[in-house]
């Protein structure tokens, strides 16, 4: 890879501080944010993005993921977020947007495709960059996530052969799926983030 082909920001201290604070989460969760770490240093390979944001992104974006429900509840609220009636039904979907705004109001990171690609990290949105795409796919691709859920096997495939927005629509027909067959409760944005990949697949938008 060409490495003059991004402009190169200086992140150095922002990853140090996100380095500090995953110390404080459970091992099991360090382990997955370290193996999605390498994933997302293997897709900005194949898809020839920026490394340095992705990994970034990646690094923080389970920073909230280990907080209790009603905590996170509390903590969106306080940094500002409104939190729909989905999210008040299952505030682990706050952990993403929570660590965008930290990310912003505390962790000193205002660049938006880094900021997006956590806040948007577990359902998608429509129309996100593609640090957010591959720091989506790095998450769900996590080899010891494809090993519990063979179903992941394509999304991974698919991802590493450079077809990374394929690879969600992938990912979100089967969460979906997967969500609704469950008489679980589907977040609206990964349908509406589903339905927008589609409309571009089909020079619809
Ligand atoms: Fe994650």
């Amino acid at each position: 890879m060409n490495p003059g082909a991004f402009a190169q920001p200086d992140f150095s201290a922002e990853i140090e501080a996100i380095e500090s604070r995953l110390l404080d989460l459970p091992e099991g969760l360090q382990d997955h944010v370290q193996r999605s770490r390498d994933v997302g240093a293997d897709l900005c390979e194949v898809h020839r993005v920026d490394p340095e944001r992705v990994d970034l992104a990646i690094a923080a974006h389970d920073l909230y993921r280990a907080v209790d429900p009603e905590e996170l509840l509390a903590e969106a609220t306080r940094r500002g977020w409104e939190p729909d009636v989905v999210e008040r039904a299952d505030p682990m979907l706050l952990h993403g947007p929570v660590a965008g705004l930290w990310l912003m109001q505390e962790g000193g990171v205002d660049d938006p495709s880094i900021v997006e690609a956590v806040t948007w990290h577990t359902t998608y949105a429509p129309s996100v960059g593609p640090v957010a795409t591959l720091t989506f796919l790095a998450d769900k691709i996590d080899p010891r996530k494809v090993e519990k859920r063979p179903w992941l096997e394509d999304v991974r495939d698919l991802a590493y052969r450079g077809r990374a927005e394929i690879a969600v629509e992938r990912y979100l027909e089967n969460l979906l799926l997967h969500l609704i067959s469950d008489d679980a409760i589907a977040h609206p944005r990964a349908l509406d983030a589903l339905n927008y990949l589609r409309l571009g697949r089909r020079g619809l938008l």
